[in-house]
C-alpha cells in the first residue's frame, strides 16, 4: 500500500513537471533545496485556490475584512510573537563525518520513537541508549536547537540594530495592524482579518514535495472573539474549514482533525486541531492548522509597544479579544487536491491518466480545437468561440496540435474538465440541422454532446 502511494506521489510529481506545475527552484543551477517554482499551469492552480478560499472567506461574509501587509517587519515584532526564543526552533544534530544537519525528531521517528515535547538531553539519551546513527551510518552530535527563521539586514546598518526576519507565519503582520483595522473599518465583535502571502522558515529537512519547504505561501484568518466566546465561535469556524475542505474536492474519507495534545502545542496555543490530509504513500499528516491563541499576541504586542490593543464596545467597556487561527498552506493544498484529483483509467482500450479537478479550480475551464488545424473555415470558426469564451472565462485553451485523440489525453492529463471541437457539421456543410453547434466532450466520461455555441457560456457555467 505504502509503495503504491510512493509510486502515485511519484507519478504525480513528475506529471507536475512535465505539464508545467511545479519545478524544481533555480533547477538550471542543481537546484535549490526546499524551493519550487510554479509553472503556467501551477500558477494558475494556486491563484484558482487563493481566488476561490478569498470567495468563501472573505468576499461571502460581513465579519471578515482583507489585509497584506509586509514580509520584513520590525525585528521586535518576533521577539514579542516568541519566534526568536525556543518555541520556534527544531533539534538538530550533525552526521560527525559529512557535517550533514538532520531533524533529530525526524530520525527518532524513523525508529518508532515519539520525540514531540522532549527536552534536548532526553534526545541525546535516546540516541545514545538505541544507538542510532546518521542515514550514512555515522554517530551524532548532540542535539541542539535550530531557529527556523531566515536572518537578513536591512538598509546599511552593521551589527545587530540592522537585523530583520523573513516572517515565518502570516499572522503577525494581521497582530500588529488589528488597531489599525478596527480604526479604520469599526468592525463589530466578532470579526476577523484574513491574508494571503509568503512565509519563510528555515526547515532543517524540507522534503516530500511541496510538503515541507522553505518558502511557501499561507492563507491565514486572525478571528478576534470576546473571551467568553471562543468554544462557540470555534466550533463555527471548525464547520467552515470542512466546508473549505469539501469545495477542494477532497473527500471526507480523506480528512481527519487531529486534536493536537497539550505537550505538543506551539507555545502561543490552548487548542489545536491539525486538519489532515491522507497523503499517499505518508498517510495521515497536517494540511492545516486551527488553533486557539487566547491574548497571547495581542496582549504581548500592547506590553511591549505600549500601543493599546484593546477593543472598545459601544458601551465603552473594554478588552483584549481572543483570537482563532485558521492557517492553510497553499502548498499542502495543491499536494492534498492533486493527489484526489489522479487518476488513471481504461478508456478506448487504453490507460489513461486524468485529473478529476474541480472545474473552479481547473488551470482550464475548457480547450477549443478546430477539428482539422490545415481547413481555414474550421479554423477561422473555432477562433470565433475560443475568442467569445474567453471573454467571458479566461482561462480557456486553444489546443490544435496533433489529431483530436490526442488533444484529449493532453487535456485529460491537466485536469480540463471539457474540449469543444468545432467540425464540419458546425459549418452545416452536411448536415444543416447541426449548423453553428460544437461537440462537448467530457473530461470524465469521455462522452461526446453537440451544442449550440449560443449555449455554450451556460453550460460551462454550470
Ligand atoms: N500562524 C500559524 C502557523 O503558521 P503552522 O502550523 O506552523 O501555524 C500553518 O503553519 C500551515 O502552514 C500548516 O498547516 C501548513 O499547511 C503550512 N506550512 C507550515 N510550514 C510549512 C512548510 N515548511 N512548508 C509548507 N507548508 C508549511
Amino acid at each position: 500500500m505504502k509503495e503504491e502511494g510512493n509510486s502515485k506521489m511519484e507519478k504525480i510529481v513528475s506529471l507536475c513537471k512535465r505539464r508545467g506545475f511545479v519545478f524544481q527552484g533555480s533547477e538550471i543551477y542543481g537546484g535549490l533545496k526546499g524551493t519550487w517554482d510554479h509553472g503556467p499551469l501551477g500558477v494558475a492552480l494556486n491563484n484558482n485556490i487563493k481566488r476561490e478560499w478569498w470567495k468563501l472567506f472573505v468576499d461571502s461574509r460581513e465579519d471578515m475584512y482583507g489585509l497584506d501587509a509586509a514580509i520584513i517587519m520590525n525585528a521586535k515584532t518576533w521577539d514579542v510573537s516568541g519566534h526568536t526564543g525556543s518555541g520556534f526552533c527544531d533539534p538538530l544534530v550533525e552526521d560527525s563525518e559529512t557535517g550533514e544537519r538532520f531533524r533529530a525528531d525526524h530520525l527518532l521517528k524513523d525508529h518508532g520513537i515519539d520525540a514531540e515535547g522532549m527536552l534536548l538531553e532526553e534526545i541525546d539519551g535516546i540516541i545514545a541508549e538505541k544507538g542510532i546513527k546518521s542515514p550514512k551510518g555515522n554517530t551524532l552530535s548532540p542535539a541542539r536547537q535550530f531557529n527556523l527563521m531566515f536572518e537578513s539586514r536591512i538598509g546599511a546598518t552593521a551589527g545587530d540594530e540592522g537585523k530583520v526576519y523573513l516572517r515565518p507565519e502570516t499572522a503577525q503582520g494581521i497582530f500588529v495592524n488589528f488597531k489599525n483595522v478596527v480604526d479604520a473599518m469599526s468592525p463589530k465583535m466578532p470579526f476577523g482579518i484574513a491574508q494571503i502571502g509568503k512565509a519563510f522558515r528555515n526547515e532543517i529537512a524540507p522534503r516530500e514535495f511541496l510538503f515541507r519547504v522553505r518558502e511557501f505561501e499561507q492563507m491565514e484568518i486572525e478571528y478576534f472573539v470576546k473571551e467568553e466566546h471562543w468554544e462557540e465561535e470555534y466550533e463555527k469556524l471548525r464547520k467552515d474549514i470542512q466546508v473549505w475542505h469539501k469545495h477542494l474536492g477532497l473527500r471526507d474519507e480523506n480528512i481527519r482533525e487531529y486534536e493536537v495534545p497539550d505537550n505538543d502545542l506551539a507555545h502561543y496555543s490552548k487548542r489545536t486541531i491539525d486538519f489532515e490530509y491522507n497523503y499517499p504513500g505518508k498517510g495521515f499528516d497536517e494540511l492545516a492548522g486551527f488553533a486557539y491563541r487566547t491574548d497571547h499576541d495581542l496582549k504581548s504586542h500592547m506590553e511591549a509597544s505600549g500601543v493599546s490593543q484593546e477593543y472598545i464596545e459601544p458601551d465603552g467597556s473594554r478588552y483584549i479579544p481572543h483570537v482563532l487561527e485558521p492557517s492553510f498552506g497553499i502548498g499542502r493544498a495543491i499536494t492534498a487536491v492533486l493527489c484526489e484529483a489522479y487518476t488513471e483509467d481504461e478508456m478506448g482500450g487504453d490507460t489513461r491518466t486524468y485529473l478529476k479537478l474541480p472545474a473552479h479550480l481547473a488551470p482550464y475551464r475548457a480547450a477549443v480545437s478546430p477539428l482539422l488545424k490545415n481547413k481555414p473555415q474550421l479554423v477561422e470558426k473555432a477562433r470565433e468561440v475560443f475568442t467569445m469564451l474567453k471573454k467571458e472565462f479566461g482561462n480557456i485553451a486553444w489546443d490544435d496540435n496533433g489529431n483530436v485523440g490526442k488533444r484529449y489525453r493532453r487535456q485529460d492529463e491537466i485536469g480540463t474538465p471539457a474540449c469543444i471541437v468545432i467540425d464540419f457539421d458546425t459549418l452545416g456543410d452536411e448536415k444543416p440541422e447541426h449548423k453553428d453547434t460544437v461537440t462537448v466532450r467530457d473530461r470524465d466520461t469521455g462522452e461526446q454532446e453537440r451544442f449550440k455555441i449560443e449555449d455554450l457560456v451556460a453550460k460551462l457555467s454550470e
